[in-house]
């Protein structure tokens, strides 16, 4: 079977407010979807099989590994992504929070832990920093920076 035959399937759903409308082939992660099909490369690929967090964005609020769900499932849903948080030049208070807190060195994985600390928040489980670092054991930094992370969380959360 080639490329151009292959059956694509009709989705539409918001991301960051917007609403799109796309066609897709039906094994499309909603990763692949956020990247190739829509250039929306804020949210990151590391491993690719549920294992390190960086692809994790919201849907209808509630943090999954973009990685492991597939495009098609997300019909009508509301899809949050990084590009989401700032308004213009303005940094969202997390991502002003992570600065200050110097909780990033290469960068990588931040997305990532920045929206799962959104949802971490959403479910009103970010309490303590003991708690926010066992909530986000999900999301893996490999410049060791889960202190700092950890610190400016409980700071955005007033944990
Ligand atoms: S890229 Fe999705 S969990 Fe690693
Ligand atoms: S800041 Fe480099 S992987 Fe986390």
């Amino acid at each position: 079977m080639t490329d151009s035959s292959r059956q694509r399937v009709a989705l539409a759903l918001a991301i960051n407010g917007r609403r799109h409308r796309v066609t897709i082939e039906p094994s499309t992660t909603l990763l692949d979807l956020l990247r190739d099909e829509l250039g929306l490369f804020g949210t990151k690929k590391g491993c690719d099989m549920g294992a390190c967090g960086a692809c994790t964005v919201l849907v209808d609020g509630r943090r999954i590994n973009a990685c492991l769900a597939l495009a098609v499932m997300q019909e009508g849903r509301d899809v949050q992504t990084i590009e989401g948080l700032a308004e213009g030049e303005a940094l969202h208070p997390l991502q002003q929070a992570f600065v200050e807190h110097d909780a990033l060195q290469c960068g990588y994985c931040t997305p990532g832990q920045i929206m799962s600390a959104l949802g971490l928040i959403g479910e009103g489980r970010a309490t303590d920093a003991a708690g926010i670092a066992e909530q986000m054991s999900g999301n893996l930094c490999r410049c060791g920076a889960h202190p700092n992370i950890v610190a400016a969380i409980a700071a955005y959360a007033g944990a």
